[in-house]
């Protein structure tokens, strides 16, 4: 009886920190990013020369791993929902983007930072949403009025991945 009792308490915190990036492990995970997101008041960033926000948000550097959850994430990044990327265990990648094989061969890390806090400040009739905004959007999903989809952290660690993706031969 007590071996059961301990395998399910030990099972409990496992999940999360095992990094399941679906599924209940992944519930748990966003409840905790939403709070912080709700709590946390957006950090100012500054575009530099119209094309690079060059300051990190955060001052724990991104982290490639969780940023390849986030971007898989359907209600975080959905990047697959508009994008190839080099993910083969997700079956459906939309093409309303370019896709994304060797996109860190392209841009530095502070010139994706921008596209993904403000995309529109590139061009304004860009159908890829502003990550890192809450003023000026339109059509925003319930629940996230005020709140930016990604928190600052996870917009790091989403370059952090990015950067990863520096095979162009993977280009299709
Ligand atoms: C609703 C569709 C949509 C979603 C969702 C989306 N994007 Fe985009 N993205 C675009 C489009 C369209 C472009 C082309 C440039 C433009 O129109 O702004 C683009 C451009 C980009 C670029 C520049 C690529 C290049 O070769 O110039 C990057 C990097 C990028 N997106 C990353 C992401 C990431 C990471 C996510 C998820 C966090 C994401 N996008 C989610 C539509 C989307």
């Amino acid at each position: 009886m007590t071996s059961i009792g301990v395998a399910i308490l030990g099972r409990l915190p496992a999940i999360p920190v095992a990094g399941l990036g679906v599924g209940l492990g992944m519930g748990l995970l966003l409840a905790g990013s939403g709070a912080l997101a709700a709590s946390e008041p957006l950090k100012p960033f500054t575009v530099v020369e119209g094309y690079t926000v060059p300051d990190p948000l955060t001052e724990t550097p991104g982290n490639p791993e969780h940023g390849r959850k986030w971007v898989i994430n359907r209600k975080l990044g959905n990047c697959l929902s508009c994008h190839e990327m080099p993910i083969p265990e997700e079956q459906f990648h939309g093409q309303t983007g370019p896709a994304l094989y060797g996109v860190a061969d392209v841009y530095d890390e502070g010139e994706l930072r921008l596209r993904l806090v403000d995309p529109k400040a590139l061009n304004p009739y860009s159908m890829m949403p502003s990550f890192y905004k809450v003023d000026g959007l339109h059509r925003v999903r319930r629940g996230f009025e005020g709140k930016p989809i990604l928190t600052a952290q996870q917009v790091e660690d989403v370059i952090a991945y990015l950067m990863t993706l520096r095979d162009t031969s993977k280009r299709q």
